[in-house]
């Protein structure tokens, strides 16, 4: 497995562009699959879990033209070898031609998912529409990844869907009959998942009637608004969204702003490291994605956000579309600038949590330099990520002599202000990788990140982009 060997550095300084936000890349793919017409997707995620869903739309009809032949994810047990795919991870454009709502077919293999929760999920909603088996397969990781919360509303739809029993909960290899003609459902989701909302959404095009569903706390809407850019019949308010049945017109064109995800840990290198000038340009700034920003802020980072003329929530008219007309899927983009400050510990808790779920590994890496304490509440669903991220965390900030404790929903971190280079294991998780390195550039003395191949599944070029604006 490959190492990632790390060395400290003195500051960050530069100005670049970031690969594409993997949620929306994964949207694009199968919104494009499931439409009439060609959609034209710039600056697409070439990652591992953005290529299992491109790869199982291909594997089900769907001609899918790219710049290079993708290689799929291989059956392996997590991490994999980082070098392998470098020269497609520059590459940002691809072509689906849609078949239509009822217009895939029947894979003749099951289709392999590798480490990605998002394709298995939404994928799901979708699948549940066709008129034929499939078999949802995955990695290591993913086998552990709970799919009762798809599995109960998919089922009262009228979805014969059964994942391997454990526990009180189903996982995966997923075996799903689909049915062309879906019951509707009225459904108040039990949990805070974007992905269980999406699942029952996708299902909602190929319902009887008006699906209806509520979430319990706002998570990130790219979905929605990805439908709403197709001309699906959906109405979002609050925390209430209805779908009704309706064939789904491409775009022609989608530009995928850059993932604040990824944004996010050079955002926290660049706060963390004194006399660091940083800007990130066209990152998405879709406001259920952006709670890393006011948290940092709120512990007092200089992060300043150049918003750009946004085309957000507008729903352009069929007749103004012009072919050539890039849009950003109507998401807000903007460029983020970020200066070396001194961070103080705050509480982190309640709606804010959805608005920064992926971000929560680079924040507890922030706390540790952080004047005070930073205490972050109601985080258990970071325990059933692709690894357990709370443990993932501990473990190593800890083996780097930060002071953190640890309860089942919960982190206390004491700023330490400093951290020791280490032998460290990224569990085979890529934030929890990701946010090691930026650890390392901080830390005193070599640090030896294992398993760090994991970092292709939503990252491939951070590597590349890393050695962009580190100063040494
Ligand atoms: C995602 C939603 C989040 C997030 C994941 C991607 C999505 O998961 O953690 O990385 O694209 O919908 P949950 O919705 O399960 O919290």
């Amino acid at each position: 497995m490959s190492n990632l060997i790390i060395f400290p550095i003195k500051k960050i300084k530069g100005k670049i562009s970031l690969p594409g936000d993997k949620s929306m890349s994964h949207r694009a793919v199968m919104l494009s699959s499931i439409a009439g017409g060609i959609t034209e997707i710039e600056n697409f995620l070439f990652c591992e879990d953005c290529l299992a869903t491109v790869n199982a739309f291909k594997q089900m009809g769907v001609k899918i033209k790219l710049p290079v032949t993708p290689i799929p994810p291989r059956r392996t047990s997590g991490a994999t070898g980082q070098a392998s795919h470098k020269s497609q991870a520059r590459k940002t454009k691809i072509i689906v031609y849609g078949k239509g709502l009822r217009g895939l077919k029947k894979p003749a293999q099951p289709l392999y998912l590798g480490n990605s929760g998002t394709s298995m999920r939404l994928l799901s909603g979708i699948l549940s529409g066709q008129e034929f088996y499939t078999r949802l397969e995955g990695d290591e990781s993913l086998t552990k990844r709970p799919m009762k919360r798809i599995i109960t509303p998919l089922k009262l739809m009228g979805t014969e869907i059964k994942g391997k029993k454990r526990l009180s909960n189903e996982y995966p290899p997923l075996e799903i009959n689909g049915s062309p003609k879906l019951r509707a459902i009225k459904y108040k989701i039990p949990v805070v998942s974007a992905q269980v909302k999406s699942a029952i959404l996708l299902a909602g095009l190929y319902a009887n009637k008006e699906t209806e569903i509520e979430e319990i706390i706002k998570t990130r809407d790219h979905t929605e608004k990805m439908l709403k850019l197709f001309e699906a019949d959906i109405k979002v308010k609050g925390l209430k969204c209805k779908i009704k049945s309706s064939a789904l017109c491409s775009p022609e064109k989608i530009n995928i702003p850059g993932d604040i995800s990824s944004a996010a840990f050079f955002i926290v290198g660049a706060t963390i490291l004194a006399g660091s000038h940083l800007v990130l340009k066209n990152v998405g700034l879709n406001p259920t994605r952006t709670g890393i920003i006011d948290v940092l802020k709120k512990m007092g980072a200089d992060i300043t956000v150049h918003s750009q003329q946004s085309t957000a929530n507008s729903l352009q008219s069929p007749e103004n579309r012009t072919p050539n007309t890039e849009n950003r899927g109507f998401e807000p983009v903007g460029d983020i600038e970020i200066k070396g400050s001194q961070l103080k510990g705050i509480e982190i808790r309640g709606e804010i949590i959805p608005r920064l779920i992926d971000e929560i590994p680079i924040i507890m890496l922030a706390a540790c330099f952080a004047k005070g304490e930073t205490k972050i509440e109601g985080i258990e669903e970071l325990r059933i990520k692709e690894v357990d991220r709370i443990s993932s965390l501990c473990y190593n900030l800890k083996k780097m002599e930060a002071e953190i404790k640890e309860k089942k929903s919960e982190v206390i971190i004491k700023g330490v202000g400093k951290l020791k280079g280490e032998r460290l294991n990224s569990f085979a998780d890529h934030r929890t990788a990701m946010t090691l390195a930026i650890a390392g550039l901080k830390a005193k003395g070599k640090t030896v990140i294992e398993n760090s191949g994991c970092i292709k599944t939503s990252f491939p070029d951070f590597r590349e982009k890393l050695k962009e604006i580190v100063f040494v």
